[in-house]
């Protein structure tokens, strides 16, 4: 099936569930995209979520909170240089075929399943993904941005990038998008909202939300009270979204830790070969509070196999 034919059917199904499709023209100033679910549909795992209809239809504004009645917010629309990402060696659209791709799948699955509370046991706030490594340089962001677009190829999730690491941004740099307002400025000013800064891209269904204004207590505001109310916020605004923080090392950093406690399920990238595995240890007895510890093998480059990722498991 074409991908137009995939969306006239999407259309359809959206219809069939009750759920107010907002208009593609995002030229119609002032007027609000929202999408309403009607009849309590939230509860209902099979049903498209409103998400997914922006998703598809790049609606010009996030959906603000199921019927608040909270002015309609737009948030900006951003081109991501997909030749130079596949370049770059990361998963694209455009590419969806490489041996990359194929083991992002794999990575992906138990994760969706989880999030979209299809696993044998429910796992609370599974729609929050962190992540982190016990040390620098061990393949964080390199594995979110991955995991962030594998996600959003899937027709039914809806994905945010969150850049938590703040100290060493990805987005302007991995995905070549101009530095701005983000994540800490959410964190220092009241008069800014979620929408007002999260970046909508020319991947579907994948939003980005930069770190944000540089700032000299950075490591403080993403440990602190009002980080924790912003997560928690974040989740229940866009409960069908998966969100996926791209976090700092978890050994050397406090911030990574407390993030750590308000997430579902956390991605523990571990260098093949390089990281210690005193280190691996000391950073999975960090995170014995959380549901879900997926620990991923980056990296490894096994004769005969040539995998990155060879082999990865979930403690928990
Ligand atoms: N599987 C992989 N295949 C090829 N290159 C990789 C892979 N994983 C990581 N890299 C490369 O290794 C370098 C370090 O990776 P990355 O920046 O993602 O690590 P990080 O854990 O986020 O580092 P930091 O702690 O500094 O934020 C980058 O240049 C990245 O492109
Ligand atoms: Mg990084």
């Amino acid at each position: 099936m074409g991908l137009i034919e995939q969306a006239a059917k999407r259309l359809e199904e959206l219809k069939r569930a009750g759920i107010e499709v907002p208009l593609a023209d995002s030229a119609r100033a002032g007027e609000p995209a929202r999408a309403e679910v009607r009849g309590g549909a939230g509860s209902d795992r099979t049903a498209p979520s409103p998400n997914d209809a922006q998703g598809l239809f790049r609606s010009a504004a996030e959906p603000a909170e199921a019927g608040a009645e909270a002015p309609a917010r737009r948030s900006k629309l951003v081109e991501i240089d997909l030749q130079r990402l596949a370049a770059a060696g990361y998963v694209t659209p455009t590419a969806p075929r490489s041996r990359l791709a194929d083991e992002m799948r794999v990575i992906k699955r138990p994760l969706i399943s989880n999030a979209q509370g299809k696993s044998a046991a429910p796992v609370d706030a599974a729609n929050l993904i962190m992540v982190t490594s016990a040390l620098p340089g061990e393949g964080k962001t390199f594995m979110a941005i991955n995991l962030a677009i594998s996600m959003a190829m899937e027709l039914d999730t809806t994905v945010l990038r969150v850049d938590a690491d703040v100290a060493r941004p990805a987005i302007p740099e991995r995905l070549g998008l101009p530095p701005g307002k983000g994540l800490l400025d959410l964190l220092t000013r009241k008069d800014i909202d979620v929408a007002d800064v999260l970046l909508r891209t020319n991947i579907e269904r994948l939003s980005v939300l930069p770190a944000g204004t540089p700032h000299s207590r950075a490591t403080e505001l993403l440990a602190s009270e009002a980080m924790t109310r912003l997560v928690e916020e974040m989740a229940s605004r866009y409960p069908e979204r998966i969100l996926v923080f791209d976090a700092p090392p978890l050994i050397s950093s406090t911030e990574s830790r407390v993030l750590a406690t308000h997430m579902g399920q956390i991605v523990l990238v571990v260098e093949a070969d390089r990281t210690p595995q005193a280190s691996v240890k000391q950073a999975l007895a960090t995170l014995e509070q959380c549901p879900v510890v997926m620990t991923v093998l980056n990296k490894t480059e096994r004769s005969g196999s040539g995998s990155y990722y060879g082999y990865y498991g979930a403690y928990g």
